[in-house]
């Protein structure tokens, strides 16, 4: 591995570091594919700093260097740019959501965005999620083999509009639910991924064809927006603690409220960030409890402690819950990267010089699997996370600095309440114990098979 020290500081090399001179295309199909063994094989080649090059994009600088990510993160936020580099994700957002801004119109938006997601308003809905969570468990039969994946996305999904909406029922919220869930899955697979990452794929050829058949669930999406946005404008409900509220009351400076299209695209940015991305997690993390027997046992130990009924703000307290959902979001971080950092003025990182337009990728990824920073990177050991504290820059699978997730304090938050309900109110199995891998998920990485368990019985 490249460090620091190997790259002194006083003298910049303008040029970028080295890596794989394999053509463009067979790089960008191996990342689509196999993205995991790419990282892992191109990082043994070349260190905790090369350079990738990926169809569409300029030359791609992917770092695992932790000192060379607090650069980037602490670094004057005005130096990068994000969303010329999220292009890739404007089909499921649309033109206004603040992923693909950078400047002003982002930081307005994080501002109005971000506080729903924290401190007393983000604890209002402990109850909330419990009592989701309650329903779905109560849908599984004994002895019955269901997908932990479909079942956590159904609790996140429901959370995410009742966040946003301030409700998750009736035939508006049921047919908004069946398309986010069949537009996410256009893309659910490896092969159905490419469309996310190659343009020309993205080709309308009637309802049947994969885009096509995305391009008409947004639109029917939309529509279904636009009818609850207009709803509400006539009747001159505001007032309500929701997210949707709160978006349309706000005002610019110029005393301008938001458009219906940057409503739309901001709705559609929270619907599909606050929980596709929280359903894999809770999956993953249903599979390592029941994977690793220990991991189960000691779980359950600390989660009794709390009685019968226990409080949510107690639950999220528990050290050992807290620390299987830190290990489950390092060992297959969601997300394989931050968001791009696109360089806008030359600018010095661990030695380098970087041009205007270099695309700076921290990868969470390769960090998160540093043998230095978590020996036996490939075992799942929740006890690494009681043992040490880790840097912003060695454990981030929420990004960092003025991209950092919004959502990523609620996220804990619902991850340790379901993940606890759960395993207090039922006894579950893996229906098969053959290692689940992660595969690609659009732009995530989820579980293969989405994770299968068996209810083999009730706890409460
Ligand atoms: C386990 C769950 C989640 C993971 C692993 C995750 C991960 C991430 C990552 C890696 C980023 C990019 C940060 C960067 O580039 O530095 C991000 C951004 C973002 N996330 Fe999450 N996220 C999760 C849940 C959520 C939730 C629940 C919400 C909504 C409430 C949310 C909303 C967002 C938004 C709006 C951004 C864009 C921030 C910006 O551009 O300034 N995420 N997330």
């Amino acid at each position: 591995m490249i460090s620091l020290q190997e790259n002194p500081q006083t003298q910049p090399v303008p040029k970028l570091p080295d890596g794989p001179k394999t053509p463009k295309f067979l790089q960008t199909i191996r990342a689509i594919f196999w993205p995991l063994k790419y990282l892992e094989k191109t990082a043994r080649e070349y260190g905790d700093i090369y350079t990738t090059e990926i169809a569409g994009f300029p030359p791609q600088v992917v770092l695992s260097n932790p000192q060379a990510i607090q650069e980037i993160f602490t670094a004057d936020p005005k130096l990068f740019e994000s969303g010329p580099g999220n292009k890739i994700l404007q089909p499921f957002f649309g033109d206004y959501s603040l992923l693909l801004h950078d400047g002003e119109y982002h930081q307005r938006q994080r501002r109005l965005l971000t506080p729903p997601f924290h401190g007393e308003r983000m604890k209002a809905y402990g109850e909330l999620i419990c009592d989701i969570t309650d329903r779905v468990i109560s849908n599984w039969q004994i002895g019955e083999t269901f997908s932990a994946r479909s079942s956590t996305q159904e609790i996140s999904l429901r959370v995410i509009l009742r966040a946003v909406f301030g409700i998750d029922e009736g035939d508006r919220y049921e047919q908004l639910k069946q398309r986010l869930t069949a537009l996410l899955d256009v893309t659910g697979s490896p092969l159905r991924s490419s469309f996310v990452f190659l343009r020309w794929l993205q080709k309308d050829l009637g309802a049947w064809s994969p885009w096509g058949r995305f391009v008409r669930l947004k639109q029917q999406i939309n529509e279904l927006l636009l009818t609850e946005i207009n709803e509400r404008r006539q009747k001159n409900d505001l007032a309500g603690e929701d997210i949707l509220s709160l978006m349309m009351s706000a005002r610019d400076e110029e005393g301008q409220p938001m458009t219906d299209a940057e409503l739309l695209d901001e709705l559609m940015t929270l619907l599909f960030a606050g929980h596709e991305t929280t359903a894999t997690a809770l999956a993953w993390a249903l599979y390592w409890v029941h994977h690793i027997p220990e991991v189960r046992k000691k779980l359950m130990e600390e989660l009794v402690t709390l009685g019968e009924n226990p409080d949510p703000n107690a639950i999220t307290k528990l050290p050992y819950l807290n620390a299987v959902c830190s290990e489950t979001l390092r060992i297959y971080p969601v997300a394989l990267f931050t968001f791009p950092r696109i360089v806008k003025a030359p600018v010095q990182i661990a030695g380098y010089q970087f041009e205007e337009g270099t695309m700076l990728s921290p990868c969470i990824y390769l960090t998160h699997h540093r043998e230095d920073l978590y020996p036996e990177p490939k075992r799942f050991k929740p006890e690494r996370f009681l043992e040490r504290q880790f840097s912003p820059y060695e454990f981030f699978p929420f990004g960092g600095s003025n991209r950092r997730c919004i959502g990523m304090a609620f996220a804990m938050f619902e991850m340790k309440l379901v993940l606890a309900k759960i395993l207090l109110r039922s006894q579950l199995a893996l229906a098969d114990n053959r290692p689940v891998v992660p595969e690609r998920r659009g732009i995530t990485m989820a579980p293969s098979g989405g994770v299968k368990l068996v209810l083999t019985g009730h706890r409460s």
